[in-house]
């Protein structure tokens, strides 16, 4: 067994260390404000290969492996929580979906703008009935015989906004079940395709959240991805490399938190001596840093997992239900550390902790990921 990373995953790991501190440091309360995030700010990422990382290059990507991803996603969330999350359902739920699941025509046509960030694409599975219940999907596509005709509401949609590019999973076949799901390509300004307003949220402020409307948009029929009836498994194929994304963000709030309150810690004076030197806050540090390595090494494996070809559904599940429980509980723990400044914008802290909470909620809520391990367990 060996725990060192590559010469490799050190230099992404520091180079996206860097792109963090440089580029988004500086205006990350503002953002968070303001609820925005400028799109000279999406091309650098684009620039440097943070929206395609692990897309071939022959597609426009940086060809790395997901060791690779998870090291920039935590590198990147200790910083910015809403920039990770693009980058996260760029590359493993847009990109990943259309490499893998794809057609050429498709890849040529789409990926590549994706994985160079030329165009941001959006996932779009839940609906204001269908959030954890996905084969609920009231989305319907019909089949016009040359077309499908689109017609429904998505909810909650991650770069809803800025997208180009849609992955929209609907139901074309109710009495199928999950066999008659199937998901499309859409592209911004379809006609009948409406963007809602933006979602005025807790936390990952500065992404862009929206509900989506499709009244009789007409999808030609080579938009669909995959055999008929593949929908659904596209989705949770797709959704099980999603948590290793969203593991790793919930392990760079949780680190981010940890490192801003171990700095303050060996700073702040109170009773004669640095607040580290009480037990009281030197005991915080050392629960915080223990589960915030088992966290890492479960994001770890899950990552490793995909990169052997091995199977990650559990793996994933197991990272993100336990990396998004401690950016959590760590976050409050470094609000806590830093007393009434954790309370205040400046001191970061408060950032990290609206951001954790959403770790628990999307790509699956913490209840999906226990019926993912628990089903296992069982089934054995
Ligand atoms: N890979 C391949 N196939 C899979 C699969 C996987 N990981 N998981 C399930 N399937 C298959 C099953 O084998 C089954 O197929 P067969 O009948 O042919 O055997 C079929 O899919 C149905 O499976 P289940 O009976 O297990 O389905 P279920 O209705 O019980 O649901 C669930 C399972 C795990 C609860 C699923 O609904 C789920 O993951 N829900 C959560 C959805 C979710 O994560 N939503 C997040 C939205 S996206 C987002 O948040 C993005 C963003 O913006 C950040």
């Amino acid at each position: 067994m060996n725990f060192s990373l590559t010469e490799e995953h050190l230099m992404i790991r520091d180079a996206a260390r860097d792109f963090a501190q440089t580029e988004l440091l500086p205006g990350v309360i503002e953002r968070d404000n303001k609820q925005e995030f400028p799109d000279g700010l999406v091309r650098k990422m684009g620039e440097v290969g943070f929206l395609g990382l692990m897309v071939d290059p022959k597609y426009g990507g940086s060809g790395m492996d997901a060791i690779s991803y998870v090291l920039v996603m935590e590198e990147l969330s200790k910083i910015d929580a809403s920039a990770s999350v693009m980058v996260s359902v760029n590359n493993s739920l847009v990109c990943y979906g259309l490499e893998n699941y794809g057609n050429e025509e498709q890849k040529q046509k789409y990926l590549t703008k994706l994985a160079r960030g030329e165009q941001i694409g959006a996932f779009c599975l839940s609906e204001p009935e269908a959030g954890s219940d996905a084969t609920s999907q009231a989305t319907t596509a019909e089949d016009k015989g040359d077309y499908y005709l689109l017609n429904g509401t998505k909810n909650w949609i991650t770069n809803g906004g800025r997208a180009g590019v849609y992955l929209v999973i609907a139901q074309t076949d109710k009495a199928k079940g999950h066999r008659g799901i199937n998901a499309f390509i859409l592209e911004k300004g379809m006609e009948g395709f409406h963007i809602g307003p933006k979602e005025d949220k807790l936390g990952i402020r500065g992404s862009d959240t929206h509900t989506l409307q499709f009244n009789d948009v007409k999808v030609p029929k080579e938009n669909r991805i995959g055999e008929d009836g593949f929908g659904f498994k596209f989705a949770m194929k797709t959704l099980s490399g999603g948590r290793i994304g969203i593991a790793a963000q919930a392990l760079g709030i949780a680190s981010g938190a940890y490192e801003l309150a171990l700095k303050y810690s060996k700073e702040r004076k109170a009773f004669g001596t640095e607040i580290c030197n009480h037990q009281a806050i030197a005991f915080k540090l050392a629960d915080m840093i223990t589960e915030i390595t088992a966290a890492r090494h479960l994001v770890m494996k899950c990552a490793w997992d995909k990169d052997q070809g091995n199977n990650y559904d559990v793996s994933s599940a197991m990272a993100k239900l336990y990396a998004s429980k401690v950016a959590m509980e760590q976050t409050i723990e470094a609000v806590q550390i830093h007393g009434g400044n954790g309370f205040v914008k400046e001191y970061h802290v408060e950032r990290l902790m609206r951001d954790a909470k959403i770790t628990q909620i999307y790509e699956g809520t913490s209840e999906i990921q226990k019926i993912v391990i628990s089903r296992s367990v069982i089934k054995g």
